[in-house]
């Protein structure tokens, strides 16, 4: 049986290294739904029905857990899946949010995440639990998709725009977006020497933990199969090349 990952297209790989490194020898089908790209400025119920069918997909192609490696669908979906598919374990990334407030609760913090995830009900609640009073959101309208196009005059664009104002001003960014890791250096070009807060490696252990108390964990032959619902080459050799780079 395999693991089953998606998001709305190339970001999820983020996610996606963090799990290989602890578990490298499970069998893997990565989901890009490239088509649907962005879901962070799509109504709850678009989707839902989006990521509903994308976990059937997955199912019948074999897969015994499922891992939402996209911060807006996790938010928008995730309750809803887990109540219809009661059997499978669904895991699902969010901000890491909770690690400012453990770790650096006395330093101003940014968190860059789509307009969606911002506006959630989960979110929210999480932002509200653990609020360290000096922290600013920043819906980051279209970011994905120019970081989905690997557009770099875009982004480098994009980012002097909407982060000129926190120069100086904040010590960490909690990247809640799985697309923004592939853009940690860039964000460093304008923001300096800021910390990082990712919450792909903590969703790694915590998968690993629940498929060793569920008894779920294989020694498969490692295999990755690759899915885009545009069936574009250009994503697959993307994908591709930044796990090579990555965990290699
Ligand atoms: N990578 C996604 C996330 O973590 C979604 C980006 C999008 O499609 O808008 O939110």
């Amino acid at each position: 049986m395999k693991i089953g990952i998606f998001d709305s297209g190339i970001g999820g790989v983020t996610v996606f290294t963090e799990i290989l490194k602890i578990l490298p020898d499970e069998d893997y089908i990565y989901y890009s739904d490239s088509k649907n790209n962005p879901y962070g400025d799509k109504s709850d119920s678009e989707i839902l029905s989006i990521c509903d069918n994308i976990v059937k997909f997955l199912i019948n192609n074999e897969c015994k857990a499922i891992v939402i490696a996209c911060n807006t669908a996790s938010a928008k979906a995730a309750e809803h899946l887990r109540k219809k598919y009661k059997n499978l374990s669904i895991i699902a990334i969010e901000p890491a949010y909770k690690m400012v407030h453990d770790y650096a609760y006395s330093e101003p913090t940014l968190v860059m995440a789509t307009k969606g995830t911002i506006e959630s009900e989960k979110f929210q609640l999480l932002y509200k639990n653990y609020d360290n009073h000096q922290t600013e959101l920043l819906p980051c309208v279209g970011l994905a998709n120019i970081i989905e196009e690997d557009n770099k005059e875009e982004i480098e664009k994009y980012l002097n725009y909407n982060l000129k104002k926190y120069v100086g001003k904040v010590k960490n960014v909690v990247l809640g977006c799985t697309h923004y890791p592939l853009i940690q250096d860039e964000i460093k070009k304008v923001l300096g020497n800021v910390t990082f807060f990712n919450g792909a490696p903590n969703l790694a252990k915590h998968l690993k933990n629940i498929l060793e108390k569920e008894n779920l964990l294989e020694k498969g032959s490692g295999t990755i199969e690759f899915y885009d619902s545009q069936n574009s080459e250009t994503k697959k050799e993307r994908f591709i090349q930044i796990i090579d780079k990555t965990v290699n």
